[in-house]
């Protein structure tokens, strides 16, 4: 079976297409990876368009089917890839519940602010109640901060699992999205590309437990 990764969190612009791209390039080179984009925008279309169109990276299977079709478009990718990572839309509609509901890991970012921490309560509780495993990460993270501490221990006292590895807040990610790339690919040996490198792994791990 596919892992499948639902990256998940009612708050706009927390960085769920922008994960989602990255880490379906930083796993192409050695897993089958298929992209399933339900958000309306479909800003993870464009940047597999760009991909495609350019001839860019390890190819990665992509899909934009969504409502009621979605299940059976999951069966469909289970059977083409090794991981299936899906890009929601910023709020949780039937379609989101259909791939939270179908995720081995349901992943959160969340940058280190509190009301990205209460924009997540809707997600971590539909998780819940699907039995979901859950992981959060913090993107846009200071490398050390108050705020980023206190939100830390929140999610630690709350016995939610966070991912050790957080993403700065770095350009390298809008470059390499613009390119149809992930950071790992343009950019591996910078402080963005070990960060997601690390990230990755982490999350793959995380899946898998
Ligand atoms: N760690 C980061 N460093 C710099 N820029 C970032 C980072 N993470 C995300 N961004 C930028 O922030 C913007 C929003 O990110 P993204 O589109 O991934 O958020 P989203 O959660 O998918 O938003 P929406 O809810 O609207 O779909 C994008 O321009 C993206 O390039
Ligand atoms: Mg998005």
């Amino acid at each position: 079976m596919a892992l499948v990764i639902t990256i998940a969190q009612q708050k706009g612009g927390a960085g769920k297409t922008m994960l989602a791209a990255n880490l379906a390039a930083a796993w192409a080179a050695t897993h089958r990876v298929a992209l399933l984009d339900i958000d309306p925008q479909r800003s993870l279309k464009r940047w597999h368009a760009l991909r495609t169109a350019h001839g860019r990276g390890t190819p990665i299977g992509f899909s934009d089917v969504s409502g009621w079709r979605l299940p059976t478009e999951l069966d469909r990718l289970q059977r083409e890839a090794d991981i299936i990572l899906i890009d929601t839309p910023p709020q949780i509609d039937a379609d989101a519940t259909r791939a939270i509901r179908a995720a081995s890991l349901v992943l959160i970012p969340i940058q280190p602010s509190p009301p990205d921490l209460w924009a997540a309560e809707g997600t971590l509780i539909l998780a819940a109640a699907e039995r979901r495993r859950v992981a959060l990460l913090l993107n846009r993270a200071p490398a050390k901060s108050r705020l980023r501490t206190a939100i830390e221990n929140e999610i630690n006292g709350r016995q939610l699992h966070l991912l050790a590895p957080a993403l700065g807040n770095r350009t390298a990610y809008a470059q390499a999205f613009a390119q149809g790339m992930g950071v790992t690919e343009t950019a591996p040996r910078t402080a963005a590309g070990v960060e997601f490198a690390a990230l990755a792994e982490a999350v793959l791990e995380t899946a898998r437990a």
